[in-house]
């Protein structure tokens, strides 16, 4: 039994939605004139973002995904990235934008970065709708970010806990509580 906890809302659906649509107008004069942006979701977390994300894009675009898993051998600053699930299709020579819900300490980001920049495409830019500078551990910068947030533990819009709480359509915080509660 895990530890009960409530959810407090910390970044609106209504936010996030305004916040995408000023993203993917910087995304689309970035790309303009590309002749297909392949748009890969890092799998699990960014199925939220991507989903809203390529609906407002007005450009042609291919989508794809990826599934990496980060674990350590005892060290966290040497952590590596394996890849569970490869993207399905090609994307040397193509406009790439790598989508992803958060950045924590920059591992998995960065190693999916420099894993899909040895394939050669055009143009490869990254996106993260929310950021945790607090917590990096290797220096990486998204082209684009979302929300900066201060380290706390959030969860929604894709974010799980032990897999909990993905289908939240906000960004909430979870705050540990010692009175049992129901939590979603
Ligand atoms: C979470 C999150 C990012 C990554 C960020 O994924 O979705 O992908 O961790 O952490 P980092 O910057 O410290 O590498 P997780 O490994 O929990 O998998 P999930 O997306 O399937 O939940
Ligand atoms: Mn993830
Ligand atoms: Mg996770």
């Amino acid at each position: 039994m895990s530890r009960p906890y409530v959810i407090d809302q910390m970044i609106s659906a209504k936010s996030i939605a305004a916040r995408i649509e000023a993203l993917a107008r910087e995304i689309h004069a970035a790309f303009d004139g590309t002749d297909k942006l392949v748009v890969v979701g890092l799998l699990r977390g960014s199925f939220v973002f991507i989903a809203d994300l390529v609906r407002e894009l007005d450009l042609p675009v291919e989508v794809d995904f990826i599934e990496a898993s980060s674990y350590g051998d005892g060290m966290v600053s040497s952590r590596e990235v394996r890849i569970l699930k490869d993207l399905r299709g090609t994307i040397e020579g193509r406009d790439v934008l790598i989508v992803e819900d958060i950045i924590d300490t920059g591992h998995t980001l960065s190693q999916v970065t420099d894993y899909l920049r040895s394939r050669h495409p055009a143009r490869l830019k990254t996106i993260a709708l929310l950021d945790k500078p607090a917590r990096r551990e290797v220096d990486f910068k998204a082209d684009w970010i979302g929300f900066e947030i201060p380290d706390a533990f959030v969860v929604g819009y894709g974010i799980d806990f032990a897999q909990r709480n993905r289908n939240l359509p906000f960004i909430g915080q979870v705050r540990f509580t010692d009175k049992p509660v129901n939590a979603a």
